[in-house]
């Protein structure tokens, strides 16, 4: 058995949650601003608050720039559907830009041909954890004045001209779901450099309340000032992740090494394609490219009989399931690299626990099959 993901959780980060659920403090706590300073470390950002996953968070800075049904977003096809899910359901109106067939990541050439006066937003997504071309990107949403938020899934690690994601626009989402980098089961975190958007978003994830427990002068004396919902993450999942994020970097490392061993094989192997090794990728999982559907789909299969964990990132575009299909008549045509991407795909395993001899095993079985 080879799985495609194992959180990194040794014997400290439990007795650190046992702990937590034992001072009968769950939720507000310590261990949120902990986990939030250590993200502000390692990202080199100015704020950052903790929530309850990262398609909240995205959600909770649509709102908080003001997103709603006057408005057009413009999000890559190949995608989670959360990063779409999370501006459409403001009202905001959805249009999906093909991508990179290599990188699967959006394009400027396509932002340009979808933007319009109602344009009020851009989510990129650094793909697999490979950074969005980020210097183009600023520099069009400046000049037309258009919200940038980064969705960082996949980015915990990914650096751009020495940046972390996440800093380069109004706001970066992390996400701690199981198969990430670091875990809290369900849980993420908002980043910023912007004060008034950190304010906003706080207020938004704690229902719209003006002051946590923490800050009342008088307890169980609040005011609400805005609308909100409670996508606040408990103290005890951000007790799990405290440890995670402190070996960070070793985790890092690991999966940059795996990911290097892994790419010199398979440039060897002419049926196959990937992209050159890039030392400031996050290496959250790794994508290799086959031939053809057919070809792929083969692997799949022989990767589940022999236990081998993989996944595809993402199977079909975003505009091409039936909701987003059915409400904006979309048509495959306009997202061929996307499309090319899902079918032809195989995003591999990276994450430390993953030796130099299963990715051998992995290769075994990709090179008989092929
Ligand atoms: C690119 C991307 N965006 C958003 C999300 C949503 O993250 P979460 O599950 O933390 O809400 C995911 C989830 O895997 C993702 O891959």
């Amino acid at each position: 058995m080879i799985p495609f993901s194992k959180p990194d959780i040794n014997k400290q980060d439990l007795k650190r949650v046992e702990n937590t659920i034992k001072s009968g403090w769950l939720a507000h706590g310590e261990n949120s601003t902990k986990l939030e300073n250590l993200f502000l470390n390692f990202t080199k950002s100015k704020f950052c608050t903790t929530v309850s996953n990262c398609t909240t968070g995205i959600h909770a800075v649509c709102m908080a720039i003001g997103l709603n049904s006057d408005h057009e977003v413009i999000v890559p096809a190949q995608t989670h559907v959360a990063t779409a899910h999370a501006a459409a359901i403001t009202g905001a109106k959805i249009k999906f830009a093909d991508v990179n067939d290599l990188t699967g990541n959006i394009m400027l050439s396509e932002i340009k041909k979808l933007t319009t006066k109602k344009t009020k937003c851009i989510i990129v997504v650094h793909m697999a954890g490979y950074s969005c071309e980020m210097g183009k990107i600023v520099k069009f949403c400046k000049k037309n004045n258009i919200f940038l938020i980064e969705d960082c899934a996949h980015g915990l690690g990914t650096m751009y001209k020495k940046k972390h994601v996440g800093n380069f626009g109004i706001a970066g989402i992390f996400s701690f779901y199981p198969t990430k980098q670091i875990t809290t089961g369900e849980g993420g975190v908002v980043i910023t450099n912007n004060r008034n958007l950190i304010n906003k978003v706080k207020i938004i994830k704690s229902i719209g309340l003006n002051t946590p427990p923490e800050k009342r002068k008088i307890q169980g004396l609040y005011d609400v000032t805005d609308l909100g919902l409670n996508y606040r993450l408990t103290d005890f999942q951000a007790a799990l992740a405290i440890g995670q994020m402190i070996r960070y970097n070793k985790n890092l490392k690991k999966r940059r090494e795996n990911a290097k061993y892994y790419i010199e094989k398979i440039k060897k192997i002419k049926e196959l394609k990937i992209q050159n090794f890039d030392k400031k990728h996050s290496y959250f999982i790794l994508q290799v490219f086959f031939k053809s559907k057919k070809v792929r789909n083969k692997i799949l299969l022989k990767f589940k009989e022999q236990g081998i964990g993989c996944s595809i990132h993402y199977a079909t575009p975003v505009p091409l399931m039936s909701y987003y299909k059915k409400k904006y008549r979309l048509n495959k045509k306009n997202f061929v690299n996307s499309v090319k991407y899902g079918e032809n795909s195989i995003s591999l395993p990276t994450h430390p626990f993953i030796k130099k001899k299963m990715i051998n095993t992995i290769l075994k079985v990709i090179e008989k099959n092929l």
